[in-house]
């Protein structure tokens, strides 16, 4: 998962799995290391969902920018799969949003872009702001609430059609911090 600081990355991780794994924070910038949580979905081959700390948060554009390009140039040289490009609902058109998307399409990450935080929005704004991601982002965009649960079950779907590309060219590494979990199956 990748997204700016507070977007609400580690609150959809906690939402998916329906548990509190994730650490949580009305203030930015409370995710400061990439953390690995192995999931394992029944009938389901295991993978990895990674929260990476959000981009967007040190003070000074240019610092958070380098911290960012830095994390994610570490990070995504050994794990070139996909991932989850988590945009705020309320604010589509932010550059960081755009500056990272096409950081990782040039990088070669497929990039599913997700829409949190949809229970803040009325149905007007809905309709427009998520037609204006999926215009800015080529494709389309998963809209979710990890307060409603909104959308979460699409988005497993959708996850799932993500880790039947091929696999990355090296495994991940012994995460230092995960843990092994087993989400509901569907009921
Ligand atoms: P960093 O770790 O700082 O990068 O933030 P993060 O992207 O992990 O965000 P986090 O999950 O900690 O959530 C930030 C704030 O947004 C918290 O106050 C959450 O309660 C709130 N939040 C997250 N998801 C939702 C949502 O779906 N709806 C609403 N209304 N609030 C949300
Ligand atoms: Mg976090």
């Amino acid at each position: 998962m990748v997204g700016r600081s507070n977007v609400g990355k580690s609150s959809l991780i906690n939402a998916l799995v329906r548990q509190p794994l994730a650490r949580t924070s009305a203030a930015p910038g409370k995710t400061r290391l990439a953390n690995f949580y192995r999931v394992q979905r029944a009938g389901h081959p295991p993978f990895y969902l990674v929260d990476l700390p959000g981009y967007g948060y040190a003070r000074g554009g240019e610092a958070a920018r380098a911290t960012f390009d830095q994390l994610a140039a570490e990070y995504f040289a050994s794990h070139r799969g996909a991932t989850l490009l988590l945009v705020d609902s309320r604010h589509p058109a932010l550059d960081a949003d755009a500056r990272a998307w096409a950081w990782l399409v040039d990088h070669g990450v497929t990039c599913h872009v997700v829409a949190t935080k949809v229970d803040k929005l009325t149905q007007a704004e809905r309709r427009r702001h998520l037609g204006e991601m999926e215009r800015r982002y080529s494709g389309p965009v998963s809209a979710v609430s990890a307060h409603t649960g909104e959308g979460l079950e699409a988005l497993w779907t959708q996850i799932a059609r993500l880790l039947e590309q091929p696999p990355p060219t090296a495994p991940p590494p012994p995460p230092s911090r995960s843990r092994s979990i087993s989400p509901p199956s569907k009921s």
